[in-house]
């Protein structure tokens, strides 16, 4: 079935949310294709606060969140992007609280806000308080709000259709071609659908569940970034994945950051306060990248709880009202999933899989480039986790990955708005879902090979063990090697279920492929990053090397899936790189 509309996107997470809004605003015929339904999309997962220099409590200035985030990033961060961001999540978060978002409160009713990792005051002279939060479901709540305003004004939703391809005109999206919609599966019955589109924004969320231990729903694997990629788009910076520091033990459900926010110690073995031998200024809201690596260390040095790969994050001394009115769904996911009382007993934590700072490269206005010329692929956007604008850089501060896709939500929306007046619709092929359809049916059809879940863990094991928070030539090497093997592989899985109604098998199975190809672009990228910076922690590169890598990885599909890697620049605007110290 051929289904047309003016603008198309592919997630309804925030930053999907807020685009499609801005299109209806502008009158712009809208509609959201998603593999969930909208209020199951990953940013409700989002926890601990969304940033915002409205110094409510203590002095603030958008010029101290974007030197922040240009730092935390290692400066690796596109200094132009991350001035929008800082000056932009003012007013977006004021505009979520006019849309009636139920953030805490000061006593005199101002939107109250706690401390995050690295966001500081007068350019790193200590914590400053910059998050905005509604308890520990600061997600939840943006994801409610902004759902609730798009049916308000008539966005069109396609729930349950998994992306299993996009459509182009005038040829390939790396070779000048114009993006023209997506082909989905209606989870429902197993149809196939081509959406038509003048305009199409990627706001498919990231791609964690290639790792063992990974705070990301089921459902993030990639989709967008990798379809995009597979149409000659560069996958940017894979390299730099994000482990957070405070993740429930074995299973890497997040214990939010809000914690430490609030006071939160991190205690070794020994009960000790390890992080003052790390980052004595911020201690335990240093950067991610830095608290997991001193997690790491510990633990290393025999130093984890019982010798055992975790510490304690300890909350008691902050007490009853705080822990219960502040802190309320991290509790509860201490006492369901650990058999921890977080009032009375530290709770253990290992740091987790988390966030992609790289993904599909985009400028400013969200709009899709394809080289080092940053020239824009016409048609497409992608905003979000799935998006590298590269406001975070080398490590993504925590509670800007709200108001990433807040703004370049927003942002998104309009430039579609804008670009779509004068455009036709696309001419798409009558074939163009029939490579996709059939293999899709081969998948089905086979009578023996192997199951995905198994692939799936081994993919898992591989980058959880070779491509984590620490890795050198030779963890890399072997996991390039083993990648490689499993995708031979995966090119003969098969699945039980033979039937169409709600075939999550052959569906996982399908988003297996975009999670290969993730894996493979971030293991080739980190081979090659001969340096250490922010989330990318060589052992045997173990300094920062701007002379060779202040740039950004681009990675390009070439045959045989192979990543093959070219750089672009940094934007460097302010703030020059120097030593990052905390
Ligand atoms: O710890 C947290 O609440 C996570 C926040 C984030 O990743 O921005």
């Amino acid at each position: 079935m051929q289904i047309d509309h003016d603008a198309l996107i592919v997630g309804a997470g925030g930053a999907g949310l807020w685009a499609a809004l801005e299109l209806r605003k502008a009158g712009v015929d809208a509609a959201v294709l998603t593999k969930l339904y909208p209020t199951r999309s990953h940013t409700g997962a989002a926890q601990g606060g969304v940033c915002a220099a409205l110094g409510n409590q203590e002095e603030d200035s958008w010029e101290w969140h974007m030197f922040d985030t240009v730092k935390g990033g290692d400066y690796l961060t596109d200094q132009n992007a991350a001035e929008v961001l800082a000056r932009e999540a003012i007013e977006t978060v004021i505009e979520l609280e006019h849309m009636g978002l139920p953030f805490n409160r000061t006593p005199d009713g101002r939107i109250d806000q706690r401390r995050f990792g690295g966001h500081t005051r007068n350019f790193g002279e200590g914590p400053v308080r910059r998050s905005c939060f509604a308890a520990d479901r600061t997600g939840h709540m943006i994801l409610q709000t902004l759902y609730q305003q798009c049916i308000k004004h008539g966005v069109r939703f396609y729930d349950e259709y998994q992306v299993v391809d996009l459509l182009t005109e005038g040829g390939d999206l790396g070779a000048g071609g114009r993006a023209a919609g997506a082909v989905a599966v209606r989870i429902a019955d197993g149809e196939i659908h081509s959406l038509r589109a003048k305009a199409v924004l990627l706001a498919t969320g990231g791609f964690g569940r290639m790792f063992r231990i990974t705070s990301n729903a089921w459902s993030l694997t990639g989709d967008g970034v990798a379809l995009a990629w597979r149409h000659g788009v560069p996958m940017q910076d894979m390299e730099f994945y994000q482990f957070h520091p405070t993740g429930i033990v074995g299973i890497g459900i997040l214990l939010s950051e809000a914690a430490r926010g609030e006071g939160g110690y991190l205690l070794n073995d020994s009960g000790e306060r390890f992080m003052e031998h790390y980052a004595p200024t911020l201690m335990e809201l240093a950067p991610r990248d830095m608290v997991c690596r001193a997690i790491h260390q510990e633990i290393r040095a025999g130093r984890g709880v019982d010798g055992k790969d975790w510490v304690h994050l300890d909350v008691r001394h902050l007490g009853r009202k705080v822990i219960e009115e502040k802190l309320p769904d991290i509790t509860d996911f201490a006492r369901v999933y650990q058999g921890v009382e977080p009032l009375t007993e530290p709770v253990p934590i290992q740091p987790t899989a988390h966030y992609a700072m790289g993904g599909i490269p985009t400028d400013i206005n969200a709009r899709v480039v394809r080289d080092e010329l940053n020239s824009v692929v016409p048609g497409l956007y992608a905003a979000g986790e799935c998006a590298c604008v590269s406001v975070h850089g080398a490590n993504r501060l925590g509670t800007n990955s709200l108001v990433d896709l807040l703004v370049f939500g927003r942002r998104a929306g309009r430039q579609m708005a804008a670009d779509i007046g004068g455009v036709g619709r696309p001419e798409v092929a009558s074939d163009a879902q029939d490579p996709v359809r059939a293999e899709l049916a081969a998948i089905r059809g086979r009578v023996a090979g192997e199951s995905a879940a198994q692939i799936r863990v081994q993919l898992a094991n591989v980058m959880m063990d070779d491509v984590g928070v620490y890795r050198d030539a030779t963890t890399l090497t072997r996991a390039i090697g083993r990648i490689r093997a499993l995708r031979a592989r995966h090119e003969r899985v098969c699945v039980q279920d033979k039937g169409r109604t709600y075939n999550t098998d052959l569906l996982e199975a399908w988003e297996l492929g975009y999670l290969i190809d993730c894996a493979e672009t971030t293991a080739v990228a980190a081979l090659a990053r001969r340096e250490s910076r922010g989330a990318h922690a060589r052992e045997d590169f173990p300094e920062r090397d701007d002379v060779n890598f202040l740039r950004h990885s681009l990675a390009y599909q070439s045959p045989g899936s192979r990543p093959t890697l070219r750089y672009k620049d940094v934007v460097v605007t302010r703030f020059q790189p120097k030593p990052r110290t905390y």
